[in-house]
């Protein structure tokens, strides 16, 4: 067959001739080389082609003997906005205006290059033909506008044109304003990579093999008048793409966010359904077989290479979306300051007991007992009896403070021994006043509890020194009398001195047992307000707990939000 390939220096035009070629078609190129990008790009895509120069706007073709034209001559990039669209509207409008007037003319199949961009953001997902193109960019309008004008033609003319809306073809000679090929450009020459937006928009990139497989099929099979979506089989977002590149070179991309461009559409995703119904035809090549083995990969790149866990890659994602750990940070320091706030309003009153330290009768050899083992005041404080009557004498509730009880053993004058004269009791209580009466009611209980040893030698003491006093009140009256011989007198006052003597040494003894043996409350308990978790700790533990769940939530937002927006276009 012959026929014309117009773009056919272009990205997909200059594979789709080489392919004809080789298929043993005769191809006319057709190209204008304009300078969108590199011409001797241009010219190097076209070696070995017979391509003539042509401005199609301004030239129509001469189709004598032409089987059919392929026509994917056009502006292409859909960041089309400004100054640019003259540009638009002559290369895509005017241009394609001509081919088809000749086309029709001549009665020459035309199939030409459409483009998923006429979907806008498609209202559903995977997009089929018939949903209602709402494109977003002006390459996409004046796309749109070339679909008409050949339905038009058609209508009028009897033209015979297909048109074919391309996903984000991608491979070898791919345009150098193209994601891929700026992507691979950057790993190679270790520059960075500006990425529109968040990089988690998402495209059904499409071999370009396939795409031209489906173009050829187009041409030789389809029906006259048909729209097919070309697109590819896998769907990725920017970061996904990237990860990909960047496991199959073993190199890291630096990229640096900038703010998303106009006229991006946030995901396509195609529906083949059609084009497989009626050509038979279905993308082949899913994307990490499409960009390893064929030239888009830069040469020098080892697929084999041992691959590393790219920490670079989740640092981008969460710098990416910083705003999602900083609302997680400052969203967990609120929230633990309101913990600190609500129910950390607590009072501690705390009594100090002094145990006591019994000794023997005589005074001299220290006993232990219950009195001396700080676990007593343990057992005593916590004992529901105890709480029981505190709590009427302070006219509380025990659940008012039975779970606030605490004590402490403080090192004490025979600490040294293991063992403590002081014990501290405390209460903590969300009323003051219920924290102050309990602590200081059952610091009182312990020191009654304890205090049976003392009292009773307290009380000996005291009789022993009572009968001494009347014992010399009595040896003083019968010596005041007198009669008495000297033998008695001297008797008498012999034993005056013993009762004085003995007197004296259980006022020492008394003195120890009320000063030393018996226990008592040291100090009693004043309530402080005390906050139960310390608010600057609860602040600081909540903001990292923000920190880290806003971290993951940056990790993981491309994929959930991927997800979700498959799911509501399915
Ligand atoms: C591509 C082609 O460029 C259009 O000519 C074609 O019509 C269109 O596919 C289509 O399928 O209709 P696009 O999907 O934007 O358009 O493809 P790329 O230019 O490769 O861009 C892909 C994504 O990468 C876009 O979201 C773009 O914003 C992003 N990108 C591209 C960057 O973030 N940084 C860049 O430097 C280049």
């Amino acid at each position: 067959m012959r026929y014309i390939v117009t773009g056919a220096a272009g990205f997909i035009g200059s594979n789709l001739a080489d392919t004809l070629v080789a298929s043993g078609h005769e191809v006319v190129g057709v190209d204008c080389f304009t300078d969108y990008y590199d011409p001797t790009a241009k010219e190097e895509n076209a070696r070995g082609l017979d391509v003539q120069r042509l401005d199609l706007a301004e030239t129509s073709l001469d189709l004598d003997g032409v089987d059919g034209v392929f026509h994917l001559a056009a502006q292409a990039g859909v960041r089309s906005f400004g100054d640019v669209f003259p540009l638009y509207v002559r290369r895509n409008l005017l241009a394609t205006h001509r081919v088809l007037e000749a086309a029709a003319a001549a009665g020459v199949r035309v199939v030409f290059a459409s483009s998923s961009s006429v979907y806008g953001e498609a209202e559903s997902y995977p997009t089929s033909e018939d949903a209602t193109p709402q494109p977003i960019s002006p390459y996409g309008i004046t796309k749109l506008g070339c679909e008409q004008l050949a339905r038009a033609y058609a209508v009028g003319f009897g033209l015979d044109a297909v048109a074919l809306r391309y996903f984000t073809v991608y491979g070898p000679r791919q345009r150098p304003d193209m994601f891929f090929r700026r992507v691979c450009d950057a790993l190679l020459d270790g520059g960075s990579f500006e990425i529109y937006g968040s990089g988690g928009q998402s495209r059904s990139f499409t071999e370009v093999g396939d795409a031209v497989d489906a173009t050829i099929s187009a041409m030789e099979r389809a029906p006259a008048g048909a729209l097919y979506n070309v697109g590819g089989g896998d769907e990725a977002s920017m970061l996904e793409a990237i990860a990909l590149l960047e496991q199959i070179s073993g190199r890291t991309l630096g990229v640096t966010h900038v703010g998303a461009a106009k006229g991006d559409v946030r995901r396509t995703k195609a529906d083949v359904t059609r084009i497989r119904e009626a050509l038979g035809w279905e993308p082949r090549t899913g994307l990490a077989d499409g960009l390893t083995p064929r030239g888009q990969v830069p040469a020098g790149f080892d697929p084999e290479a041992e691959q590393e866990v790219d920490f670079g890659r989740y640092w981008r994602l969460i710098a990416a979306r910083w705003w999602l750990v900083a609302a997680g940070l400052v969203i967990g320091a609120v929230i633990g300051y309101s913990i600190s706030l609500g129910g950390s309003q607590t009072f501690k009153a705390t009594a100090t007991i002094y145990l006591g330290q019994p000794y023997t009768a005589s005074g001299n050899v220290p006993l232990q007992n219950a009195q001396t083992n700080p676990s007593t005041v343990r057992a005593i404080a916590h004992s529901e009896a105890i709480i029981q009557r505190v709590a009427a004498e302070c006219k509380v509730k025990p659940a008012d403070f039975r779970g606030g009880i605490s004590t402490q053993a403080l090192a004490g004058n025979i600490a040294k021994n293991g063992q403590t004269a002081e014990v501290a009791i405390s209460v903590q209580s969300p009323k003051r006043r219920v924290a102050s009466c309990a602590a200081n009611g059952l610091a009182r209980a312990v020191v009654e509890k304890t205090s049976g040893f003392a009292n009773q030698k307290i009380a000996n003491f005291r009789k022993q020194i009572f009968i001494d006093e009347k014992q010399v009140a009595l040896i003083n009256q019968a010596l005041e009398r007198g009669g008495l011989s000297a033998t008695d007198q001297l008797l008498l006052q012999l034993r005056l001195a013993t009762t004085q003597q003995d007197q004296l040494s259980t006022s020492q003894l008394l003195l120890q047992a009320t000063q030393v043996e018996a226990p008592q409350v040291l100090t009693g308990a004043t309530a402080q307000k005390v906050t139960a978790r310390s608010r600057r700790n609860t602040v600081v533990v909540a903001a990292l707990i923000g920190l880290i769940l806003g971290a993951i939530a940056a990790l993981m937002w491309d994929g959930v939000a991927a997800g979700m927006s498959r799911r509501r276009g399915e």
